[in-house]
């Protein structure tokens, strides 16, 4: 099995990968002997590449590969599809991040291991939508009937596309979309969500509304154009008195990293919920490894 779009996964799968988190918090241990897994990150990575370290290290899983491009033999010219196979006979799965839309999908084509796609350009990064879900389910403890609001890079946010088709398997209440119109969800998403979405500019009319508010960045890597970026850059920002006019339990979530686009302040605040978020990455790609490498658990 391959991950490589959060649409490949159906709500019992979800339910799966979400029932083996809480069992992996709770002290489950998995049987998974002489595995290795092979992370292979082309583009830079905190969060995802140091949580599936952890996570395949919790599970006993070795774990080899690289982050960034300096140590291996693409800086000499090798093919993406020629490391690949070579990861291929050295592991029993593949994680993969990449700059270019597509990657992990060549990379599956390529290996006959199964290939997790771990953020491919703009396209998608189905583990953050599955961490960013099972963290509402923690925290909101539902995930249907609750009001959305998405604020940020909307055109390059590979999250955003994963969180929203991801919310397609589920019965959102209102789902606001908020950007400067140049930053606007790209049409190929858009004409795939079965929800009703509301596109609107400014965040603060509606903040009382929200129950989850996503964040992102703005995604600088993505800009070809430095004008472009120039005109974009710092076009919102959560700041306390923003956090302050939310509903009392509301919750902000955010992928990290973050730049500028959440103050500070709001960290000490209720609602803000993006580290524990980032805490939770540990069981949930504990699960995605389990059910991948195969563990027939109880
Ligand atoms: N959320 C996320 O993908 O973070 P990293 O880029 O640090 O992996």
């Amino acid at each position: 099995m391959d991950l490589i779009s959060i649409e490949e996964l159906d709500r019992a799968k979800i339910d799966e990968i979400f029932v083996l988190s809480n069992k992996f918090r709770e002290g489950y241990k998995s049987d998974l002997p002489n595995r290795i897994v092979a992370l292979a990150f082309f583009e830079p990575s905190t969060r995802t590449y140091s949580s599936f370290e952890s996570a395949a290290k919790r599970l006993d899983v070795k774990v080899i590969g690289f982050r960034g491009e300096q140590g291996i033999s693409t800086s000499k010219g090798e093919t993406f599809s020629d490391t690949i196979r070579m990861l291929d006979a050295y592991a029993d799965a593949i994680v993969v991040r990449h700059k270019y839309e597509g990657a992990a999908k060549l990379a599956a084509e390529v290996a006959k291991k199964p290939v997790i796609n771990a953020g491919d350009g703009r396209n998608e990064h189905p583990t953050q939508a599955l961490v960013d879900f099972y963290t509402i389910l923690e925290e909101k403890g539902k995930i249907n009937d609750l009001n959305y609001g998405i604020v940020g890079d909307l055109k390059y946010g590979r999250t955003v596309n994963s969180f929203l088709l991801m919310l397609n398997k589920f019965s959102p209440g209102k789902v606001y979309l908020i950007s400067p119109p140049e930053l606007r969800a790209r049409k190929e998403i858009l004409d795939r969500l079965n929800f009703n979405i509301e596109e609107i500019d400014e965040l603060e009319v509606n903040i009382n509304r929200i129950d989850v508010l996503y964040v992102i960045r703005i995604q600088k890597e993505r800009y070809l154009d430095a004008a472009e970026y120039q005109k974009v850059k710092g076009s919102y920002r959560i700041t306390k008195r923003i956090a302050e006019n939310m509903k009392k339990d509301a919750i902000i979530l955010h992928p990290l990293p973050r730049v500028d686009e959440i103050d500070r302040e709001v960290d000490k605040t209720e609602n803000a919920k993006y580290f524990i978020q980032a805490q939770y990455g540990i069981p949930v790609r504990m699960s995605i490894l389990t059910l991948i490498l195969g563990d027939s658990y109880e």
